[in-house]
Parts: structure tokens; sequence; C-alpha cells
């Protein structure tokens, strides 16, 4: 089944071919990752989500990409240069080449294009932060500045992020919340008019103050590359046994999901935060092949917070991603006691002490 925003982007295209093409230069953005609350683990085919899911976009771990231009011919395909920190690297190149391949339907001027790509990451490349996010955020929200460069099209600013989460998520679905900046839903929820599988959609005006500047603390527990791609755990998913309690699971704590952070209500946000990310792994741990991505260390830190959760009623908590990273989910009000905290009891079980104090962003950053 093809979606609504794909047929009318495909519609679209037919135009944007007919426009004159010149010209070079040079486009560059900066792009957040983002921390899911309630997780998208599975998918269906055309990268659609089998349940919807919610998330914060982050502020200090970005991905900085720079994309030249030169249009050179009338070709087939765009041809493609990839370095990462200045340097070639195959694999990320090829998974960029890939992706424009698929990209080209809807921007039908890339055939012709000559294109260098220049990445790099504000955290250490081997920090076990998931970068697929932040990096086809940024590429996507590059082709949107070139469509707009070049077509003049995209100039309502709702049309082109729209887009850019649309062309994002082709290259990685969490990708497609990271486009804008505060709280994103992406996959369709009754419960949110205008929510879309095709696109996040931006939920920041609903959400309570205490939530829009909350902070995420990554620990890094292990920062060697994930054993299991997410592609993989996702196809995992669709023959898994608990797959279509899961889906209602997901769905349900959406709805309370979106009532807690209108209302400010951080208790029941940890009990879902907490949950989704226990339930995560507990789908990994029982899919086939069963996959163990949590540490000892990252159980260890699981329990010292809930424990200072208890002594202290901080409402500190956890959610993890498809690995063994922790983040620290807590409010801007109680920073400094969370600090002393992280620095004194849960900085031991990081590698080499590496962890990456992170909040609610704005969102990504055009750089001129
Ligand atoms: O976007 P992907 O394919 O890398 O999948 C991301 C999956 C999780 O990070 C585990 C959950 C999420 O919603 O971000």
């Amino acid at each position: 089944m093809t979606g609504i925003l794909e047929n009318i982007y495909k519609e679209q295209a037919g135009l944007l071919t007919a426009r004159q093409l010149t010209g070079a230069g040079t486009i560059a953005w900066e792009c957040p990752s983002n921390i899911a609350l309630i997780k998208y683990w599975g998918k269906k085919s055309g990268q659609l989500p089998i349940n919807p899911s919610l998330s914060f976009t982050l502020s200090h771990a970005t991905t900085r990409l720079s994309l030249e231009y030169e249009v050179i011919r009338e070709g087939r395909q765009p041809e493609v240069t990839y370095f990462f920190e200045g340097k070639p690297q195959k694999p990320f190149g090829d998974k960029f080449r890939k992706y424009l391949l698929q990209v080209t339907p809807f921007l039908p001027f890339l055939k012709s294009m000559k294109l260098t790509i220049n990445t790099g990451n504000s955290f250490p490349h081997s920090a076990g932060i998931a970068s697929s996010a932040s990096s086809f955020g940024a590429m996507a929200l590059a082709l949107c500045s070139l469509e707009q460069e070049i077509c003049g099209t995209l100039q309502d600013s709702d049309d082109f992020f729209r887009k850019a989460s649309f062309l994002a998520r082709i290259g990685s679905g969490s990708a497609s919340r990271s486009v804008r900046g505060g709280a994103q839903l992406w996959g369709y929820t009754p419960s949110f008019p205008g929510s879309s599988d095709e696109a996040a959609v931006e939920i920041t005006r609903e959400i309570h103050p205490v939530f829009r500047d909350y902070r995420d603390s990554i620990l890094v527990v292990n920062s060697g590359a994930k054993s299991v791609s997410s592609s993989a755990g996702h196809r995992l998913m669709e023959d898994h046994g608990f797959s279509r309690p899961r889906v209602e699971q997901a769905r349900n704590h959406l709805v309370r999901l979106l009532s807690v952070l209108r209302a400010g209500d951080q208790e029941e946000f940890t009990a879902i935060a907490e949950q989704e990310a226990l339930t995560l792994h507990a789908l990994m741990l029982s899919s086939n092949p069963g996959l163990i991505l949590l540490k000892p260390e990252t159980l260890r830190i699981l329990e010292l917070i809930r424990q200072f959760r208890g002594e202290t009623g901080i409402m500190a908590c956890f959610t993890l991603d498809a690995g063994p990273n922790v983040h620290v989910l807590y409010p801007s009000a109680c920073q400094d006691r969370m600090r002393g905290f992280i620095t004194g009891q849960l900085a031991r079980y990081c590698e080499h002490g590496l962890m990456l104090h992170d909040q609610v962003g704005k969102g990504p950053v055009k750089i001129p």
C-alpha cells in the first residue's frame, strides 16, 4: 500500500524534473540525535513502523553534514563521494549511496548531480551512541535545502520539515523524529490528529514546561559497535510470538504518555519510560535468536537509579536503546543532585568513565 505523502511527493517530483537545473554550491546542517520514550521496534515494508513511537530530540549529540553539489549532466543516478571526519569511509558511504538512490524518485534532480558529503559527530565516533538518526536527519534536511535552492519549492516551513521527516525515515526510521526539536511523534495514532506512519509530527507545544528541558545523561557502558544492526533487530519482530501484544502495549503507552506529558506528571512518565526500555530488551531477549545486548554494568546502573529514586524521591528514570548504554532522564531542577549521584555512583560502571550530559533541544540548525 502506498502512503498519502508518498503519492504527493511522487506526483510533485514530475514537476521538479521539468525545471531548469544549473549551478553548484554547498549546504550544511547540524542535526541532533533523539531518545525514544515509546520505542519503535518492528517495521512493515516501506520502512513503516508497526507501532507509533515518541521521542525527545537531544541537543548536544549531533551530526554535522555538508553537502557539496554540482549539476553535471543528464544522468541516471547521482555521483557520490563520502567522507567521515575528512576521511573516506566505505560502509557509511555505501549506505548514503543506497539511500540517495532510494530517495531519487522524490528528488529526480539528484540524477544529474555530483555530490560530495562530509559528516562528523559531536560525540566520539566509537561512543556507542546511535548516529543513524542524526546522520540521516542531517542528510534529509540538506536534500530539502537543495530542493529549495534549485527548484524554489518547500518555502513553507511546515512543508519543508514534513518532507525532511519523510525523507529521513527512508534512511532510518528513528531519523524521522530528529528533523525538529522538542518532542516528536512518529506513527499513526487515533489519539493525535495529523499523526502519520510516513513522517513525524511535532508535539512540543502540547507538553508541560517541566519536560521541555528535561535532562538526558548518556552513560556509555560499552562503546563497541552494535553486535546486531537495528534492521536485523526489527526483522526479528516479524515472527515474534509477542509482536501483537507489544503493538497493543505501545499504543496504550502512547495514549497514556501523551496525557502524562501534557499534565507534567513525572511519576507516570518514569513508570512508562522504564517499562518501554525493559520491554524493548525483553523483546530482544525472547526473539529467535535471542539477543543479549545488556551488560552486567547496565543492570547495576538500572538498579542504582531505582534505589536512588526510592531514597530521594527525585524522579530520575532510565531508558535504553538497542544496546547496553543507559540514558538517565531527570528534570533540570534536579541537575546538581543528579550530576553528583552520576559522578559518585554510576560513572564507575561506564567505559573509561565516558558519558555525555545532554538535554531536550530545539532541533537542527542550518549552518550558513
Ligand atoms: O531507526 P532505527 O532503525 O535505527 O531503529 C531505532 C530503534 C530504537 O532506537 C531501539 C528505538 C527508537 O524508537 O529509536
